[in-house]
């Protein structure tokens, strides 16, 4: 008996999207392609946090942290599965984790992610989010916005710069309600332009577990 040819469901062609874009040029934008309702959870979610919640996103690894605003003026709340939102996004991540390591053999361990919210003024300088070589175990860095009614103007642009030379824009990208961005985290220098209002995402990275024996890599 012949099989019935298996039909793609509405993710697996988004997996295939970004699978495709990460092998090639290295990174994606893409348009609100996750489940509407999710986007709208997670936005609803992150305005019910109170901005106690948040704390000043730091530069450097666990005791190495230390917060320079001069740098990135952001602060951030990380996600885990204590909201029905959260834990939703990070169950669409796990199946996309699954999905990258089937198709192009990343070996990706996890995904960690957090909230982050650039009060009007901030911004976050010029930065690659691994480097090549060092302990750092961050592969794929992802970001999503959730800033409904950005309109040109409200600034807050993601800006990638070219792997060989870091002054070359390669795209600059509004941070559009729903928009999801991936990029090879140790490949792309990249920046955040100021924002002028409050400019809300979810910054994320699939990482890699680079630690011998049991014990697993610290991330934060
Ligand atoms: C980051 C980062 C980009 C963005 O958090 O490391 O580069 O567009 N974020 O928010
Ligand atoms: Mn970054």
């Amino acid at each position: 008996m012949s099989q019935l040819p298996q039909r793609q469901s509405a993710d697996d062609v988004v997996f295939d999207c970004i699978a495709e874009a990460l092998a090639g040029n290295g990174y994606i934008s893409l348009p609100a392609v996750l489940p509407a309702g999710l986007i709208d959870e997670l936005f609803m979610h992150l305005k019910s946090l109170g901005s106690c919640e948040f704390r000043q996103a730091g530069i450097g690894k666990a005791d190495a942290r230390q917060v320079n605003t001069f740098v990135r003026g952001d602060a951030i709340t990380w996600l885990d599965e204590t909201s029905d939102a959260s834990r939703a996004y990070l169950d669409w991540m796990e199946k996309l984790r699954l999905e990258l390591n089937r198709r192009l053999f990343l070996g990706l361990f996890d995904f960690e992610c957090h909230y982050a919210w650039y009060p009007r003024g901030s911004y976050y300088k010029q930065h690659v989010d691994a480097f090549r070589g060092s302990d750092s175990n961050r592969i794929i860095s992802s970001v999503l916005y959730l800033n409904p009614g950005w309109r040109p103007g409200d600034g807050g642009e993601l800006v990638l710069y070219s792997p060989q030379d870091k002054a070359n824009v390669v795209e600059s990208i509004e941070p559009r309600y729903g928009k999801l961005v991936m990029f090879l985290s140790e490949v792309f220098p990249h920046e955040v332009l100021p924002a002028n209002r409050s400019r809300y995402s979810i910054a994320g990275w699939f990482r890699v577990n680079n630690s011998l024996g049991s014990v697993i890599d610290p991330s934060r």
